[in-house]
């Protein structure tokens, strides 16, 4: 099947709000596009706003009826999370899903340091945790909880006692962070919410810019490798794309083909193995520790 039929056969999203993070370049931008493509609401949470002019501009040429928003979010800015907490609790309440797709890879030692957090583990991780510690109480309404999770998390092998003090490679951090986000899923799911279903996908290996942070030839060649191993950002996006769907619910969604790197998305039951609840208390201590 093509992937414009495939898209085709999916649900009209017509009168649905969908929110989603990290929504101005790579899986997320596609993801806007095809929401957009399927007549969705849809408010992107960004922290560039020149990105998002950009964004906006771009989608209304392609889409000139289409409704668009923007909310200033930074992942790894606790007051930035605070303040758009709040403006979708007083504006976007009525949201039918939230799409958590920022996320970044950053270097061990280019990156800003945060105590001693690093950039990649406050952004995908402790940033999402305290977003969705202040989001979540406060949500009364039927809702989608939708994270973008990643195959590295099944290549987390250690046991940090502190996040603070975890000094490994710049490889195991972007692999914990994305071990964390699984652990924010299952955390949320345990809890049998009635109003709220949550969904954790997966894009596969996605040909994007997320190794922008890296140095020659690190850069370059896991670009590389991304090119060659990886499928499209429109594909990586179907798996968002069908957690939306009424009749899909709370479920564990990545792409089929082996090992899960790439294909058209499929449905499977979470790993036992890959439950880590030892990483969500951990994260919790922190935004005791800072706020
Ligand atoms: N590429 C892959 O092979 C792959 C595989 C598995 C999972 N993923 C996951 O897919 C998601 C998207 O990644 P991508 O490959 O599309 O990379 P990308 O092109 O770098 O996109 C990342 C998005 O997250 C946003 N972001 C980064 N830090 C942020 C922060 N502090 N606050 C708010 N937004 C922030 C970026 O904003 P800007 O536009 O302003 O930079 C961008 O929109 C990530 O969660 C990643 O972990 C990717």
């Amino acid at each position: 099947m093509s992937l414009q039929k495939y898209l085709d056969n999916l649900d009209d999203l017509l009168g649905k709000k969908i929110l989603i993070t990290g929504g101005t370049s790579g899986i997320g931008l596609s993801i806007v596009d095809q929401l957009l493509y399927k007549h969705a609401d849809v408010v992107v949470l960004a922290r560039n706003p020149n990105k998002s002019k950009e964004v906006k501009d771009r989608m209304l040429e392609k889409y000139p009826d289409c409704h668009l928003g923007f909310i200033s979010y930074d992942q790894s800015d606790y007051k930035s999370i605070e303040h758009a907490a709040t403006a979708i609790l007083e504006e976007h309440k009525d949201f039918y899903a939230l799409i958590l797709n920022a996320g970044c890879f950053t270097t061990y030692k280019t990156q800003k340091i945060e105590g001693d957090m690093s950039l990649t583990i406050k952004t995908n991780f402790a940033g999402l945790a305290y977003f969705l510690d202040i989001l979540i109480p406060n949500l009364n309404n039927k809702h989608r909880i939708i994270f973008q999770g990643s195959l590295a998390a099944g290549y987390y092998f250690k046991k940090p006692s502190d996040l603070y003090k975890y000094k490994v490679s710049s490889f195991q951090q972007y692999c914990m962070s994305k071990a964390g986000v699984e652990e924010i899923y299952n955390h949320y799911r345990s809890l049998g919410l009635k109003n709220l279903s949550f969904y954790l996908v997966e894009p596969g290996l996605t040909s994007t810019d997320i190794l922008r942070d890296f140095p020659f030839p690190i850069k370059q060649l896991g670009s590389l490798f991304l090119k060659v191993a990886s499928h499209s950002v429109k594909k990586a996006s179907l798996t968002a794309l069908l957690a939306l769907q009424e009749n899909v619910r709370s479920c564990y969604i990545v792409p089929r083909s082996p090992f899960t790197w790439r294909g058209y998305p499929k449905i499977k039951p979470f790993p036992k193995k890959r439950n880590r609840p030892y990483l969500y208390d951990l994260v919790k201590e922190t935004f005791k520790k800072e706020n």
